[in-house]
């Protein structure tokens, strides 16, 4: 054992001290590892820092122009937290129905919401809160329970003098390879930061993001990440980890096809921005995210939305509605949403689709109202039986064209009346005689040449 850990050091001296990689685990260990997020299908992000005053965007700010470094950071006056609440944000994070949440503890900005004692940089306490704001709300999380706990973590440090790049136009402070010793000692600290987080705070998840200012290999993501894993071997990543990660994260725009991960999130805004913004009224519908929720859903993904508090710590009315009504609709609703799997393919049924674990429950949404029926094609299985979820009514189906000597099976019409129409999103269970098996062909061909 001591010499292979010996063999190990050597090897990994020589391959320039780089560290080795995250823990090999078998399929069948991921998809273990990964069961709470592949069920959890909501998250709510919360982007919170000194750019929370509200007058311009998170860190961007200053890296675009926008606003000089120093105005920038004089909003550290401003980050009161007076009316911060975190029991109440965990409440209403678990009210909406979500199952994680994840939180910005440093943004690309570098500003800490913990009391960080790596290195001296920019920190809550020096802020007008004056105190840990990150704790707290960690301490809620755990306390009220039903939720997991995610970090994002920022790997860009934008103000640090250690840190290459300041500015978007405009020259970099310094090459990392001319001046190896300054970057690692910039990666030391970030490391420090990393370890802080996780023996404070143990989070199921650490959600990293600025991955595309340098390679894997210059930051170390599989020594970052083999760390983290080391330290807690149930933990979760994100994919913004220069290739290190544990699933897709596709930001802003809900896919159109399937990713190729088994595992994703699309992490969404509900107005325009990540941040507080005062002038961003752009909010948008219960209704639009209901349908991003379930777009997602139906495609085996979760939705990761963004609220942004204000620098005092209240939270914005209309985000703090959808998160409600998120909850409601979501409590009359749970069996269609935990915990279902992505369905089946768009072109069967005008609607967005999930399964049951078995596959047998085939659940259907639909935004709007269906004019006499809705139908599904090339469903091979046979229907047993079509309730409306949330509601205790059963409905009436028709199949059409069913024949015996076709490969392609009958067209399915469920009768929708109006009286069990949901104002946001019907759904129907429909029953199965199996597990869902489907007919994806071009239709039966009839030649008489054969
Ligand atoms: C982007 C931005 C950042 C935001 C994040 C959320 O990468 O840099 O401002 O926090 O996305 O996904």
């Amino acid at each position: 054992m001591k010499r292979y850990l010996l063999l190990t050091l050597v090897i990994s001296f020589l391959a320039g001290c780089k560290t080795p990689p995250p823990p090999q685990e078998t399929p069948e260990e991921k998809t273990a590892r990964m069961e709470w997020f592949s069920q959890a299908k909501l998250g709510i992000f919360i982007h919170w820092g000194i750019y929370s005053r509200g007058d311009w965007s998170e860190s961007w700010a200053f890296h675009n122009g926008t606003v000089s470094m120093e105005d920038y950071f004089a909003q550290e006056a401003d980050f009161t937290a007076a009316s911060y609440d975190p029991a109440a944000w965990v409440q209403l994070i678990r009210e909406s129905g979500a199952r994680y949440t994840v939180i910005t503890s440093k943004h690309h900005d570098g500003f800490a919401l913990w009391d960080t004692e790596a290195g001296d940089v920019s920190a809550v306490r020096s802020s007008a809160a004056g105190r840990d704001v990150l704790t707290p709300f960690v301490e809620e999380v755990r306390r009220q329970g039903g939720l997991r706990l995610g970090l994002y973590f920022s790997l860009i440090d934008w103000p640090r003098e250690d840190y290459p790049n300041v500015f978007r136009s405009g020259p970099a402070r310094y090459d990392i390879h001319r001046e190896p010793e300054r970057w690692k000692h910039f990666l030391e600290f970030n490391s420090a930061q990393l370890k802080e987080l996780q023996e404070a705070y143990n989070p199921d998840l650490f959600w990293f993001d600025g991955d595309w200012e340098f390679s894997s290999d210059e930051w170390d993501a599989p020594g970052i990440v083999r760390r983290l894993r080391e330290a807690n071997p149930a933990v979760i990543v994100n994919s913004r980890i220069a290739g290190s990660g544990d699933y897709d994260t596709p930001e802003l725009g809900v896919p159109v096809s399937r990713p190729v991960s088994p595992w994703w999130e699309t992490c969404m805004t509900i107005n325009d921005s990540w941040g507080f913004r005062k002038g961003d009224t752009d909010f948008k519908s219960f209704d639009t995210i209901l349908r991003m929720l379930v777009d997602c859903m139906s495609m085996g993904g979760n939705l990761l939305l963004d609220i942004g508090p204000r620098a005092d710590g209240t939270i914005p009315e209309e985000e703090v509605a959808v998160l409600r009504e998120l909850g409601r609709w979501i409590d009359s609703h749970s069996e269609a949403v935990y915990p279902t799997r992505a369905g089946i393919p768009a072109g069967h049924v005008q609607a967005y689709t999930t399964l049951n674990q078995r596959g047998d429950v085939l659940y259907l949404y639909f935004p709007y109202a269906p004019n006499e029926s809705l139908e599904i094609k090339g469903l091979k299985s046979k229907i047993q039986r079509v309730r409306v979820v949330g509601e205790e009514k059963e409905l009436e189906w028709k199949q059409y064209n069913d024949i015996d000597w076709s490969a392609t099976p009958g067209v399915y019409y469920i009768e929708v009346p109006a009286d069990v129409l949901d104002p946001h999103m019907t759904v129907l269970a429909v029953e199965l005689d199996g597990p869902a098996t489907l007919y994806e062909g071009a239709g039966q061909v009839i030649s008489f040449n054969e």
